[in-house]
């Protein structure tokens, strides 16, 4: 009925407020079974459900975690997987003051593939010369070749992710998508992932000229994945953003950002569950400032 669909309305605009909360950003811990296997090889693990388990309690159990995270996005596993001492790490997370969220998508899919098995359906949503630009140079920031000159780079990813994000708001608004209850997770226009020079002030002028152009100042939250960008690296380009007033909530939405330092203190030792436990929460609030403006290093 339409009050139900109401207080659905009301409840997903308040979520997206209380997500989109000053200070505060995402900790996508949403790495699907086949992705945290490769976090935990790295650290010398199995690819196990018990690891899994432990990595996952170390990080929804981080004291005063929701100080500085507002949610989280979990792989569909933790959404019914309980932490080491049986309590299910959703409601671990809800006690921490933090919003579980789950993550939706299957995966990636090479373009042309997905074409094929969705038909005509894919193919108006993207059109040709679009797809033809992503499929030449790949959409994912990992191994892009021409990283001699960022600010090229910088410009040409500007150009096709404003394409891409017109589509997305288009096809958001014919599907009737409240834009008061979304919060979007795009990446930011940085240079190629080899490039050494990481032009912190291009990459933020460049990121908000796009949002400008492109996102309604309705959208309450523009929370940023971390894309590869190192720990440091992230947290000055979302402080570079924050440093002026924008229409939005700019904050982040980081895995491995969050994650990386975390993950090497743990080394699956369960002695250092505490020094790994610290580690995120010093990532946590350098992050937390910069979405004030207010990191100072
Ligand atoms: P990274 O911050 O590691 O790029 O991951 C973001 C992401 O999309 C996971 O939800």
């Amino acid at each position: 009925s339409l009050t139900v669909r109401a207080s659905y309305a009301d409840e997903l605009v308040n979520t997206a407020k209380t997500v989109a909360s000053p200070g505060r950003g995402i900790l996508a811990m949403d790495e699907s079974n086949a992705t945290c296997g490769k976090r935990l090889a790295s650290i010398g693990l199995e690819n196990t459900e018990a690891n899994r388990q432990a990595y996952r309690t170390l990080l929804v159990t981080a004291p005063g975690l929701g100080q500085y995270i507002s949610g989280a996005i979990l792989f569909e596993e933790t959404l019914y997987q309980s932490n080491v001492d049986g309590r299910k790490i959703v409601d671990v997370l809800v006690e921490q003051n933090i919003v579980p969220g789950i993550k939706v998508d299957k995966g990636l899919v090479p373009l042309a593939v997905q074409m094929m098995s969705h038909g005509a359906k894919v193919l108006t949503a993207l059109p040709p010369a679009l797809l033809h630009t992503i499929n030449r140079e790949h959409v994912l920031p990992n191994g892009v070749p021409w990283c001699a000159f960022p600010t090229d780079h910088l410009h040409w990813t500007f150009e096709v992710a404003q394409k891409v994000w017109a589509e997305v708001f288009f096809y958001l608004a014919e599907n009737n998508v409240m834009f008061v209850g979304i919060l979007l997770k795009p990446s930011m226009v940085t240079p190629g992932a080899e490039c050494k020079d990481r032009a912190t002030q291009q990459v933020a002028d460049y990121t908000l000229s796009l949002l400008q152009r492109r996102i309604p100042p309705a959208v309450p939250g523009i929370m940023f994945l971390s894309g590869g960008q190192s720990e440091v690296e992230a947290t000055l380009n979302l402080n570079a953003m924050n440093q002026a007033p924008n229409p939005w909530h700019v904050s982040f939405s980081y895995a491995r950002a969050l994650q990386n330092t975390c993950l090497k203190t743990w080394g699956g030792q369960p002695e250092n569950v505490k020094a790994a436990q610290d580690a995120l929460l010093i990532r946590a609030k350098a992050n937390s400032l910069p979405q004030l403006g207010k990191y100072t290093g």
